[in-house]
């Protein structure tokens, strides 16, 4: 039998070569997925690899998409924050799958969002929309954040309190360490749902990325002599909070000529 494909026609390697072995649901349609894969394959905070799973019964076919580690790299499984995408061809059904099953995860991995993209600065600020925390949270377990970056402010942004995944964590992690901000904001929770809202903030990330409201909650400026900036999730908030920095003298990092602004588009 011919090996399966994907979507796009290419192949996968020789079917599941990996074991789902805990789910941790933080809401309705999101979760994270504990994948141990057979070989486990080293990786930097920041990158992402494939999930695959087939679409039919013969398993002759087969759909893989993109996902950031959300894990360290020396824990013993990577996990995966994963949000539903209802009739999607993927995640439809890796929310389907049961503890102990098994599925594909690419044997490489990807990308260069990655803090050592970024020159040594005073202030690293991470920015995710949604499932986009995810390399940032993995980043942060890493632990050595610190070491280029004295300074570390991370700014989530979901509609509901209940999206906003590892709330309580990177909550905890801030009231340990003096230089690491947690700034969570929610657009459409409802102010009498019954939900604790102390401490979070209302609107967009772009609101806590204007200089006032940034300075004010932080105590210092946000600009491009200090900071690095990471984005990543929904891209029309990358192409937003883009446009809002380079507008301050912020520039896109290029290889060849390094800049301010990292990013990692989702869709
Ligand atoms: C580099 C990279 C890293 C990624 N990492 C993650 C991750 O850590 N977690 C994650 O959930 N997704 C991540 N994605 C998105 C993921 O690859 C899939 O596109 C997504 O899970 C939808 O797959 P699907 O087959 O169910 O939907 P599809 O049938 O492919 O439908 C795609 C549509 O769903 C929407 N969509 C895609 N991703 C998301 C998302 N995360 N949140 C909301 N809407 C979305 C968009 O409108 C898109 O057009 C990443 C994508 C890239 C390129
Ligand atoms: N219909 C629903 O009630 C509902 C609920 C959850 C998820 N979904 C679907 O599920 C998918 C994932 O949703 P998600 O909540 O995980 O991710 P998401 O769509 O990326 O939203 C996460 C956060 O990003 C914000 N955002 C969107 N565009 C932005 C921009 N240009 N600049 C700054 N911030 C921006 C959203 O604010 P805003 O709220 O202001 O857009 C929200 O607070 C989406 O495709 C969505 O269609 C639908």
């Amino acid at each position: 039998m011919d090996r399966p494909k994907n979507a796009d026609g290419l192949k996968n390697a020789d079917g599941p070569n990996a074991v789902l072995f805990e789910r941790r649901d933080f809401a309705p349609g999101l979760a994270s997925f504990f994948v141990r894969p057979d070989v486990p394959v080293p990786f930097v905070p920041g990158q992402f690899t494939r999930l695959g799973l087939p679409t039919d019964d013969h398993g002759s076919q087969f759909v893989q998409h993109a996902y950031s580690f959300a894990s360290a790299p020396n824990s013993d499984a990577y996990e995966f924050l994963v949000r539903l995408v209802p009739g999607g061809a993927l995640t439809p059904r890796l929310f389907d799958l049961e503890v102990g099953q098994r599925l594909w995860v690419e044997p490489r991995v990807h990308g260069k969002f990655t803090l050592d993209a970024a020159p040594d600065s005073d202030e690293l600020v991470l920015v995710g929309t949604g499932t986009g925390v995810a390399p940032f949270r993995s980043m942060l377990v890493h632990g050595s954040v610190h070491d280029r970056f004295r300074r570390v402010v991370l700014v989530h942004g979901a509609r509901y309190v209940h999206d906003l995944a590892y709330r309580e964590e990177f909550a905890q992690m801030a009231e340990v360490d003096a230089d690491f901000e947690y700034l969570a904001t929610v657009t459409v929770e409802p102010d009498d749902a019954g939900v604790e809202l102390d401490g979070l903030h209302r609107g967009r990330v772009l609101r806590l990325l204007e200089p006032d409201r940034y300075r004010s909650v932080t105590g210092r400026d946000l600009v491009p002599e200090r900071c690095q900036v990471f984005l990543c999730g929904n891209p029309a908030m990358i192409a937003d909070a883009t446009l809002l920095l380079e507008e301050r003298g912020f520039r896109k990092h290029r290889t060849r000529h390094p800049g301010h602004i990292h990013s990692e588009r989702f869709w």
